[in-house]
């Protein structure tokens, strides 16, 4: 088994399916070459089939961000273009829409999906569990015939009954699937029983050892990440994450979370990753703005109070040696303490560095030049300097007005 961790990033698509997010084409482009500078292995660009719209945006990220090496390459890095992903149901048009939309890409995956647990056969597919290995039999095989790298997950595997899911699966890696993903769909399973899963399914599946094993966590119960994590101490190589933990209903596992948990604990987590760990909050920010999902204050790496310190005792001891209260080194994740005193003899030079380093490079020039003039009237007013806070106050205030 390999070490390497396969971040496998669904902003695009997970992400996107967060109630009231809608990304136009052009921010899912823009969201998409910032996932490839940041390093990630896989990006999951859409759901074709879903809309017009969307076949179009996950086309363009094949053929516009598919090629992309910058910031990939170097020590450390992927030193690979991107592999662009497109989700399908288990159904011929689905899976033929997905490749269409990502074959332009040098590398590209399909991803298809059928539930298996009995509540999603009974209720929702109305079929049997035989009815649903033979679907995935054909529609897996389908896959293969147009593309070598194949992705199937049996939705609401955290509910399925283990022994069929064995089954499903076994069908799956037969039929040519290179990587099964194991999705606990409503986040239902708690860490010690998610681990358990991947363990058990990684012993018991026939062919196990010839696919990438991979977790697809949920935030119901607030436990995406340390269930992504378990999976990973029981040899998932691969994690379904999202920028900010977006996604449906509470969310997905936080790309930020796992990358900073594997990244804090080597020993623990025996696994590396390519991840630019400093484009982390710039990549945070951008998704902020451009979803319009306000991330939490309080959010683990990425909360605009993840590494201030508000308490005498806690600022003294920062102040003597910062490891007393922190972890993590805040430039290790790209948050900058103001090293740039922004204040009236600020330029538009520092100004647009500092407002790209906040995540908002997609800003137009015209946006940019109303941000500016705002600036400069604030930092006429403002005797204490202008922060981070106020950058991103201005920043909203020229969107809202157009
Ligand atoms: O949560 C889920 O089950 C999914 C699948 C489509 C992978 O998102
Ligand atoms: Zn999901």
């Amino acid at each position: 088994m390999t070490n390497k961790l396969i971040i496998f990033d669904t902003t695009l698509r997970d992400g996107e399916q967060s109630p009231g997010v809608t990304l136009s084409a052009d921010e899912k482009v823009t969201i998409a070459r910032q996932l490839a500078r940041l390093g990630v292995d896989v990006i999951e660009a859409g759901f074709p089939v879903a809309s017009p719209g969307d076949f179009k945006a996950v086309q363009r990220i094949a053929r516009e961000v598919g090629p992309q090496m910058e910031g990939r390459e170097g020590e450390g890095r992927v030193n690979a273009p991107v592999i662009v992903c497109a989700l399908a149901r288990s159904t011929r048009n689905d899976i033929q829409t997905a490749f269409d939309a990502i074959r332009d890409a040098p590398r590209h995956r399909i991803h298809l999906f059928l539930a298996t647990s009995d509540i999603h056969l009974e209720h929702k597919l109305k079929i049997s569990r035989d009815e649903c290995a033979a679907r995935i039999a054909e529609m897996v095989a389908f896959a293969k015939s147009l593309c070598a790298d194949v992705e199937f997950s049996p939705e609401d595997a955290g509910r399925s009954d283990r022994e069929f899911l064995t089954r499903a699966l076994a069908v799956a890696i037969s039929a040519g699937a290179t990587t099964l993903n194991i999705p606990d769909t409503v986040g239902y399973n708690t860490p010690q029983q998610y681990g358990d899963l991947i363990r058990y399914l990684r012993a018991n599946t026939e062919g196990a050892d010839s696919v990438v094993w991979s977790v697809h966590c949920h935030d119901d119960l607030g436990l995406a990440t340390a269930n992504s994590l378990a999976g990973v101490s029981n040899g998932a190589r691969q994690v379904e994450v999202a920028v900010n933990g977006i996604g449906e209903r509470a969310g997905n596992t936080s790309l930020e979370e796992v990358v900073m948990n594997v990244h804090t604990h080597p020993h623990v987590y025996p696994v590396h990753h390519t991840i630019n760990t400093k484009l982390l909050f710039s990549t945070s920010r951008m998704v902020e703005d451009l979803s319009g999902m306000v991330v939490q204050p309080n959010k683990a790496i990425v909360g605009r109070n993840a590494f201030l310190h508000e308490s005498g005792i806690h600022q003294d001891g920062v102040l003597k040696n910062k490891q007393t209260y922190e972890i993590i080194r805040p430039e290790d994740v790209g948050v900058t303490t103001n090293n740039i005193a922004l204040g009236k003899h600020s330029g538009r030079h520092a100004i647009r560095t500092k407002l790209d380093d906040l995540g908002y490079a997609s800003l137009t020039d015209a946006q940019f030049q109303a941000a500016f003039v705002k600036f400069k009237a604030l930092a006429d007013s403002k005797k204490s300097g202008v922060t981070d806070g106020d950058l991103h106050a201005l920043v909203a205030d020229v969107r809202s007005s157009g």
